[in-house]
């Protein structure tokens, strides 16, 4: 090979690269880089039950969870719109690729849910059907999944709605017309529902050993 032609090669692999760089910033994840991202993550989203301290709720199950609606969750951290110490500063610390990589690695471990619920608040629920599914899986990938998820995380979550901490136009609108009865009787109702939602659980080591089921 001439000096000449393999000048052409570097030059042609040099563009290659720069090529998929940018088709990453565009909105393709990857998923094997994600994985290794999340096990910081996975201190507090992979213990079963784990629970956020003051006020007690548990830790929110992520696996398994919408792409678009987990990185509208970061983005809403790290721009303020929503408010966590903990995930304020964890989402600042993430690029916008780390995003992108962490959000297609737990949106591709949703899993096949496997039992039917009861049908406890169905009636009350019918309101967020709309966007939320009656299956609770989400019409559309920037709803989240609520089938299967904490009860009093997503009581937690429609309190904060009403008070505006946790500032969202559409989801004030809809929670501030719930009372606490309505709000327990709706998050059992979603809870009780198959699940594509879990904890990371497999990521850390001796999480299986923390006792509570999911
Ligand atoms: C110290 C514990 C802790 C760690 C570490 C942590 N989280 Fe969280 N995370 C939480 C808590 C608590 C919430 C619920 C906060 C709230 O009410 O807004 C949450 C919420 C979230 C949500 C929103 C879920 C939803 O259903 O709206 C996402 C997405 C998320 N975390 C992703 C991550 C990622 C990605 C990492 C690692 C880079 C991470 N978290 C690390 C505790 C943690
Ligand atoms: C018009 C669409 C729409 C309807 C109807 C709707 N929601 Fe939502 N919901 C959203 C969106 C968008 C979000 C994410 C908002 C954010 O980023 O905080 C959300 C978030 C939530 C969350 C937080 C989930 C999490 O993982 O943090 C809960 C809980 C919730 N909705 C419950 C309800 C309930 C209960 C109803 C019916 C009373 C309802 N929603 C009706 C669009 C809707």
């Amino acid at each position: 090979m001439t000096r000449l032609s393999l000048l052409a090669v570097l030059v042609a692999v040099s563009l290659l690269g720069f090529s998929s760089v940018h088709a990453a910033d565009t909105g393709q994840g990857n998923a094997a880089r994600g994985k290794t991202l999340i096990y910081t993550c996975a201190g507090c989203h992979g213990i079963p039950g784990y629970e956020n301290a003051y006020p007690n709720y548990r830790v929110p199950k992520i696996a398994g969870q919408n792409k678009q609606y987990i990185l509208d969750a970061l983005h809403g951290y790290r721009s303020g719109t929503r408010k966590h110490p903990t995930m304020d500063a964890q989402a600042s610390s993430l690029s916008e690729q780390d995003m992108q990589d962490i959000a297609t690695y737990l949106s591709s471990l949703a899993t096949k849910p496997a039992k039917l619920g009861p049908k406890v608040g169905l009636k009350k629920a019918t309101t967020c059907f709309a966007c939320h599914g009656k299956d609770g899986q989400a019409v559309a990938a920037n709803y989240p999944r609520l089938a299967g998820q904490y009860q009093n995380y997503m009581e937690q979550a429609l309190h904060e709605y009403q008070s505006g901490q946790r500032n969202n136009a559409i989801m004030k609108g809809f929670a501030s017309q719930l009372s606490d009865q309505d709000i327990k009787e709706i998050t059992a109702y979603f809870h009780s529902l198959p699940s594509e939602l879990s904890t990371l659980k497999y990521h850390i080591q001796g999480a299986n050993e923390m006792g509570a089921s999911n």
